[in-house]
């Protein structure tokens, strides 16, 4: 994919004065000992290589060539912010996502690989079809639209998120990879934003599903660094589940699908939920690649 971080070093004539990949690696993984521990020297190369817009395996070919002076200036920078705990993936500006390297800043989640697992149901649940409209919603990042519309039989999605900055951070990514067409980005909270008459074969979202109570016992680098309206539903944990669960049948098409990760913590409610509104049929929670349970699917009854 194309596009550079605004931040990143134009490559220039090495500087002697600067240390050789080898050097910068070796200072990499001391700085990052006390924070990563185990994983300073694999983090300190990872971060060099995305850098360099090379790889892991390819710098090791290259380990006597030595930085600019920009490049030794980005990477220290890089490093002190990876040491004060911040995520790889915003310091890169990147994230792996199914097919793709995403776009990411911290107006958006870093996209996850249970999601990854959403987007296999939702294309399971798709096979055979053809010139199908989604709706997503919080798209966040458009990780889960993008990959829909470039892997699926999806003809155009309606991508819904709160949030300004990460519509911002969607609307890139969506022209990187060239899906800006087929992809309508709409501010608003969850509904709010469509239309009176409009209708997804395919409504999916990965939700802010923490109770407002459970911060505390959150990863330092999720709860420190990942936006809270990405995160936080309110007291229970279920509320915008149930918002969504509760809507959603006057947007789906008859026998629409319905696609939800959900925490394991609240899947019971959110299958409750479901059969509680009576209008969809008998829902099924997948485990993900972890075992726990967090992939809800109900199709609209009807
Ligand atoms: C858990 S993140 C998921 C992001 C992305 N879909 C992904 O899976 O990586 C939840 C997203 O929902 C958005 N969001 C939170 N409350 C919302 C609301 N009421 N209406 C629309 N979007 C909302 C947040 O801004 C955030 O981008």
């Amino acid at each position: 994919m194309s596009g550079r971080r605004p931040e990143k070093p134009s490559p220039s004539s090495a500087d002697h004065a600067t240390p050789t990949v080898k050097e910068a690696l070796e200072r990499g993984g001391r700085t990052l000992a006390a924070h990563s521990g185990d994983e300073a020297s694999r983090e300190a190369l990872f971060l060099l290589a995305g850098l360099l817009d090379s790889s892991p395996g390819r710098l090791a070919l290259e380990r006597d060539r030595s930085l600019s002076q920009d490049e030794w200036g980005v990477y220290q920078s890089w490093l002190d912010r990876r040491a004060a705990g911040e995520p790889m993936q915003y310091i890169e500006g990147r994230a792996a996502f199914r097919e793709l390297s995403l776009r990411v800043d911290r107006s958006v989640l870093i996209p996850r690989p249970e999601t990854e697992q959403l987007v296999e149901h939702v294309l399971e649940w798709c096979r055979g079809g053809e010139g199908l409209v989604g709706l997503d919603l919080g798209t966040g990042s458009g990780a889960i639209a993008i990959s829909l519309l470039l892997e699926g039989p999806f003809r155009a999605f309606v991508a819904v998120d709160i949030s300004g900055g990460a519509l911002n951070v969607a609307r890139v990514n969506a022209s990187e990879t060239r899906v800006a067409e087929r992809l309508d980005l709409r501010q608003g909270s969850l509904f709010e934003a469509l239309r009176p008459g409009e209708r997804f074969h395919v409504i999916v979202s990965n939700p802010p599903y923490i109770a407002d109570g459970e911060a505390g016992s959150l990863p330092e680098e999720v709860r420190d660094w990942e936006p809270a309206v990405a995160l936080y539903s309110g007291p229970t944990g279920v509320e915008v589940i149930s918002q969504i669960v509760e809507s959603a049948p006057r947007f789906l098409e008859p026998g629409g699908l319905l696609a939800l990760e959900v925490a394991p913590t609240v899947a019971d409610a959110a299958v409750q939920c479901i059969r509680d509104s009576a209008l969809y049929r008998e829902p099924r929670l997948a485990h993900d690649l972890a075992g726990q349970r967090r992939l809800l699917l109900a199709e609209l009854g009807g």
